[in-house]
């Protein structure tokens, strides 16, 4: 069954493809607006509605579109999505499952490698100062060190197989742990626990959900390998934030490489927080632990960018217009069970 003139909403933070998705759907109905607060008065009608994580589509916004019919997220993950109300109000939601493996485990090597070798001091020195002094810029080697990897899908094995290059000693913690790939790649499953206990170095590539909501919290920070990194390129709420900061002063975590946050909607944006209506003293508490994190030496921050590369973006288009010209057909297509 092929539906002609469907009214889609595309939220777009990134004026490129624009055009591209203008010409695809050019038989539709199109909506495009930079947020869904731009096109609210537009809401009621859409019915496709392409948003990327940086756009929260809440119950609010859910109610206000009550014949939307299917949440094209240009994502992996769709935490920013009230994904239980979009379920009972029969609403399906397609996520691009993979377009970078490879792109977000490089990135986690980036963070790992800033902080290993101290090429951002390196960097700052010589460009503020022109100094080519080396005082204070002796970096550590990743070959031999233990990495633990929390979630071994695709993202987390890519990373293990960058790290096995490095010849690192690899081990892992997953709830459903994949032995043929560990015995393929050559890498160990460990409890949590002992992942925590022993790892020099806690890479996340777990997703985020109910039960991974700050897997990494204040009662076990304290049981961390004393000079462990930390490096989190899977979603802020899965590190609760004071409990990192408390793991920093305490001097347990030696470092941490961040490129997301909780709450990271609201960096940049504090004036809205202070704005909004509902009681917020726990989203301050965790903003101005977000700037103590940023300002701090040994943590290096970055704007959840690990996706961002020319291919990932290109995949992320391609798969979410496939998403949605597939549903439209009446075949839908990486929509979520
Ligand atoms: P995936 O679904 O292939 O792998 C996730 C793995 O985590 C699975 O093996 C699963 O069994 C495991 N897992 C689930 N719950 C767990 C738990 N409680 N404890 C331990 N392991 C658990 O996902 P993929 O593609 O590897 O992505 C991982 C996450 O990375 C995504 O959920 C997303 O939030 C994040 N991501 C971040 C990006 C960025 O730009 N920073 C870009 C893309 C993804």
């Amino acid at each position: 069954m092929i539906q002609n003139n469907m009214n889609i909403a595309y939220i777009y933070s990134e004026e490129k493809w624009r055009d591209h998705i203008k010409e695809t759907f050019s038989d539709h109905n199109l909506t495009i607006g930079t947020s869904l607060e731009e096109i609210k008065d537009q809401l009621s009608e859409v019915e496709i509605l392409s948003v990327f994580v940086s756009h929260q589509v809440t119950k609010e916004y859910l109610d206000l579109m009550p014949n939307l019919k299917l949440i094209a997220t240009r994502s992996t993950g769709y935490d920013h999505i009230d994904a239980v109300t979009a379920k009972e109000k029969g609403i399906q939601i397609a996520t691009v499952p993979s377009y970078g493996e490879n792109t977000v485990a490089e990135f986690a090597f980036a963070l790992l490698l800033t902080l290993s070798r101290r090429v951002y001091e390196s960097y700052k020195q010589v460009s503020e100062t022109g100094s080519f002094e080396k005082d204070g810029l002796r970096g550590f080697d990743l070959f031999d060190k233990k990495i633990g990897i929390i979630g071994t899908g695709k993202i987390g094995l890519n990373v293990i197989k960058i790290a096995k290059g490095f010849g690192m000693d690899v081990q892992a913690y997953d709830l459903f742990p994949n032995e043929e790939e560990a015995s393929k790649i050559g890498f160990s499953y460990v409890s949590f626990e002992e992942l925590l206990s022993s790892s020099d170095i806690i890479s996340i590539h777990a997703p985020y959900n109910e039960d991974t909501h700050h897997l990494i919290n204040k009662s076990n920070i304290t049981t961390v390998k004393p000079g462990v990194y930390i490096i989190n390129t899977a979603r802020g709420g899965l590190v609760e934030t004071t409990a990192l900061v408390n793991g920093l002063d305490a001097g347990l975590v030696a470092g941490a490489g961040l490129d997301v946050l909780e709450e990271e909607g609201y960096l940049g944006d504090e004036l809205q927080l202070l704005e909004d209506d509902h009681p917020n003293a726990k989203e301050l508490k965790i903003t101005l632990s977000n700037h103590y994190l940023i300002d701090h030496p040994r943590v290096i921050i970055t704007p959840h960018n690990a996706f961002n590369t020319e291919g990932a973006m290109r995949r992320i288009i391609d798969t979410t217009v496939n998403n949605i010209k597939s549903f439209i057909n009446g075949q839908p297509l990486n929509t979520l069970k």
